[in-house]
């Protein structure tokens, strides 16, 4: 079985979890990771790596979500690695959503800023273009106050709109903005949502 890994804290658990089931059943699969972190992890826990474009598709994917809403739309990209993340579960047969219940919303973007990966030269520019989508922006930093750089060597835009009503609309008025690379908005990529609860698990198939 071919395995998109996910990045984040659920998905870090998630794949801690596969590498005990390596360890004491043997489980075997192939495994291609949304992030350096997540490739990282995965080696440790001896998971075999693939490169994406070494695979024809993958079986399954299993990623975490920011916000979740009754239709299975989703924000991602809390972490930064939204665009592998997007490329990944876009060529997975099966994708798995893995939250806790508290990730659950009526509506996208309440709570949430939409994050939008966009290209280093010209940011400040591209900046100004997604404000005039009527979003309120911030580039996002690290705790040193450097700018964030993704895995793919772009910056992260973290986009806040008072409430997304048709997040498939914005996600294309955001990816019309030249430079913009992908955003966080994720529809039509979950096929099974998992939810922990404090009394158990939910399983729906979308
Ligand atoms: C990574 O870029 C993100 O898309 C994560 O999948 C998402 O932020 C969920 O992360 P947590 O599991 O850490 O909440």
């Amino acid at each position: 079985m071919t395995v998109g890994l996910g990045t984040g804290t659920t998905a870090s658990l998630m794949l801690r979890r596969l590498g005990e089931r390596i360890r004491d059943e043997g489980l075997t699969f192939v495994a291609v990771p949304t992030s350096l972190a997540t490739a990282e992890l995965a080696r440790e826990l001896g998971v075999e790596l693939r490169d994406i474009d070494d695979v024809p598709a993958l079986d399954l994917n299993i990623d975490g979500a920011d916000e979740i809403d009754s239709e299975f739309r989703m924000i991602k990209g809390r972490g930064g690695a939204l665009l592998r993340e997007k490329i990944v579960a876009c060529v997975a047969k099966r994708r798995v959503t893995v939250v806790t219940d508290d990730k659950q919303v009526d509506r996208l973007g309440v709570g949430a800023s939409v994050p939008v990966e966009v290209s280093r030269m010209g940011a400040k520019h591209i900046e100004r273009r997604l404000q005039r989508l009527g979003s309120e922006t911030e580039l996002r930093r690290n705790a040193d106050g450097l700018s964030f750089v993704t895995d793919g060597g772009n910056l992260i835009i973290d986009c806040r709109f008072p409430g997304i009503d048709d997040p498939a609309d914005l996600d294309s008025r955001l990816k019309s903005v030249v430079g913009v690379f992908e955003t966080g908005l994720f529809i039509g990529l979950c096929d099974v949502l998992i939810i922990g609860k404090d009394d158990g698990v939910e399983r729906i198939e979308t």
